[in-house]
């Protein structure tokens, strides 16, 4: 299992515990952050408990993958706005973010998601990071792209697309 805290600026990213659940369920069920993807958005706080108390064991079902998932903490007042996801297979991770709607667009996903990437490289050995999305997601788009990833081909399921990054 690999729990990492890690901090920026602004920001303390911790491990996803069941316990979060209670405190973003609210921000979570905001129907704005799940536009392309509505049918992965939690129903009940039950069913968040659950999601987060699987990540909280970290258990891969795949024997080769890891998984490190962080819920993002302004360090100014303690509110909790928004997630981070990495599955890492081998030298490869691929990168999911969501920023509850009330903090957008202050460059919050952007320096959350250098610290993650940062923390991939030098603790994982990570050498490419990896963002699909569906190609109407223009704020995924401009933060793929605004933290230096290209675009590579169309995604595995078809119709997203997929953005890579090199870690140096
Ligand atoms: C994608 C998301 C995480 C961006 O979070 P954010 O904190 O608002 O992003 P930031 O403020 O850090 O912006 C990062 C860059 O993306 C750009 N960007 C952010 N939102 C944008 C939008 N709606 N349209 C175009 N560009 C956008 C910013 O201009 C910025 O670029 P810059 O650094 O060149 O100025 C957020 O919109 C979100 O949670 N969306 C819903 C969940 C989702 O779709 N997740 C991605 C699944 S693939």
């Amino acid at each position: 299992m690999n729990r990492h805290a890690l901090t920026t600026r602004r920001l303390g990213l911790e491990p996803v515990r069941e316990a979060h659940a209670d405190l973003v369920f609210a921000q979570m069920s905001d129907t704005r952050l799940w536009t392309y993807f509505a049918h992965l958005r939690p129903g009940t706080l039950e069913d968040l408990r659950a999601l987060y108390r699987r990540w909280e064991r970290g258990t891969p079902t795949q024997p080769d993958e890891t998984w490190e998932n962080w819920l993002c903490f302004l360090r100014a007042d303690g509110a909790g706005i928004g997630s981070l996801q990495a599955t890492i297979r081998g030298q490869a991770a691929l990168l999911a973010y969501a920023i509850y709607v009330p903090y957008q667009r202050q460059g919050y996903a952007r320096e959350a998601a250098a610290a993650v990437l940062a923390h991939l490289r030098s603790t994982h050995r990570v050498k490419t990071a990896i963002a699909e999305m569906d190609p109407r997601n223009e704020a995924s788009i401009g933060l793929a792209q605004s933290l230096g990833f290209v675009r590579v081909r169309k995604g595995q399921r078809g119709t997203d697309l997929t953005y890579e990054l090199t870690l140096r």
